[in-house]
């Protein structure tokens, strides 16, 4: 992999020489001991203090990819990027191995390591993380086995929002965690320059510079904002909610102000609009319900600015769900579910007969798909389109697929017209056979 990009301020991604993927932990996970420890029995009910931003500064493609990268895509006149939320390797119980663990995450990582070698710069841009990145906690110790060795040969920036279990701490005490919380986030998607990460070891990729845990990335042709829903394992939190949350509404007012000043160009049909929350707003899942008060939080900051996303990306649920959202005279909104990324797929616990199926204004449009894999978000501005691919170990395949007319504020096509199948190609690994870099 000689001709790796390398981003402005010598910004790295892919490893030069990544090697066959790994079939054990270099540090295992011990989540009984999180689970059991006095700081998280007393706190696991209680939201955690958000870290201060360094400042709501969006972030700027065209300061991590090369420019001919960014003037391809500007010549396309389109961007496509990934994303995925609960990536996490850890084992979900003592009689999973942890290959079998491993491979999960491995197998969605290496489809998505594929569609970047195979489609060269009008392919994937970057991956936006849903969160969930690291499990059980999100502790720096596990960033090697469960984040930069399963993406070591991801040759694009990867942005991510924290989602439950990379803010959960614990501690042997009741009054203080071991570690505060998000401190390895921090660390590594949070640092104010590029440089590498103490928990990559040898590999390559740089530790990502967000301004905070929530924040925008201004891309050509589509904004994303990121929010934080904190720790809890449901609801998802953005707010003090009235007061029923020890917070601040820092993010609400963020949420507001980025969607003010997008509004121009949004309306210019300039960029599409993507709202990124891991706490999915929405979920037919009976384990990971929708958060209806952080929905209530966003729905006051959307008609506050008079801007709505074009499309809502969530994690935390186990599995894939597709919503059709209708705001009455205004527009539809796609709202995705993708908690898929390598982490325990969890059938939804609800048996649903009819589809579509309907949750107040949410639409739920086709069967949950309980099947590891990742989004690819395309746009030219006219068109934004989520396609949902699975990468299960045995093929990689498009199960599901969304086209919002961006114009018309309408979906104006979907998977099921397809058949729910629209692509089919066969996983090849990507990877170099050099041998694996020694860690530390
Ligand atoms: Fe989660």
């Amino acid at each position: 992999m000689e001709d790796r990009i390398v981003g402005p301020s010598g910004r790295l991604y892919a490893d030069p020489t990544p090697g066959p993927d790994e079939q054990s932990f270099q540090v295992d996970n011990a989540s009984s001991k999180y689970y059991s420890s006095p700081y998280y029995l007393a706190h696991k009910n209680q939201v955690e203090k958000i870290p201060p931003a360094r400042n709501t500064t969006p972030l700027v493609l065209n300061d991590f990819l090369p420019g001919a990268m960014i003037s391809a895509i500007e010549q396309e006149g389109k961007i496509v990027f990934h994303s995925t939320g609960d990536t996490g390797a850890a084992k979900v119980n003592r009689s999973q191995t942890a290959a079998t663990a491993l491979g999960h995450e491995a197998a969605v990582a290496d489809a998505m390591v594929d569609d970047v070698v195979r489609l060269g710069n009008r392919g994937p841009a970057f991956f936006f993380h849903l969160g969930d990145v690291i499990y059980n906690f999100g502790e720096a110790q596990y960033y090697y086995d469960q984040f930069y060795e399963p993406y070591r040969a991801y040759d694009r920036p990867i942005f991510a929002i924290p989602g439950n279990h990379d803010g959960m701490v614990f501690g042997q005490g009741s009054s203080a965690p071991q570690a505060p919380t998000l401190d390895a986030f921090l660390t590594n998607f949070c640092a104010a320059a590029a440089k590498p990460s103490p928990d990559a070891h040898t590999l390559a990729r740089s530790v990502m510079t967000q301004p905070g845990v929530y924040f925008t990335l201004d891309a050509p042709f589509v904004s994303i904002i990121g929010l934080y829903s904190n720790v809890l394992d449901g609801p998802g939190v953005l707010s003090s909610q009235g007061g029923k949350f020890p917070l601040v509404d820092d993010q609400l007012d963020f949420l507001t102000a980025q969607l003010t000043r997008l509004k121009a160009d949004r309306q210019a049909g300039k960029r599409a609009i993507v709202l990124a929350v891991h706490h999915p707003p929405a979920s037919a899942d009976a384990k990971h319900s929708g958060s209806t008060g952080m929905e209530a939080d966003i729905d006051k900051c959307c008609k506050a600015a008079g801007l709505w996303p074009d499309v809502v990306l969530s994690g935390h649920a186990h599995l894939y769900q597709r919503f059709t959202r209708t705001i009455t005279g205004q527009k539809e909104i796609p709202y995705v579910v993708c908690g898929a990324g390598g982490f325990s797929a969890t059938a939804p616990k609800q048996a649903f007969k009819h589809f579509p199926f309907t949750i107040g204004d949410f639409r739920l449009e086709r069967a949950p798909i309980v099947k590891f894999g990742y989004l690819t978000v395309e746009t030219d501005t006219k068109t934004l389109s989520v396609a949902f691919t699975v990468a299960d170990g045995t093929s990689v395949r498009v199960e599901d697929s969304v086209t919002v007319d961006l114009a018309k504020d309408k979906v104006v096509s979907d998977g099921r017209a397809a058949g729910g199948v629209s692509s089919s190609k066969k996983s090849s690994k990507a990877k170099s056979k050099k041998k694996k870099t020694k860690k530390k």
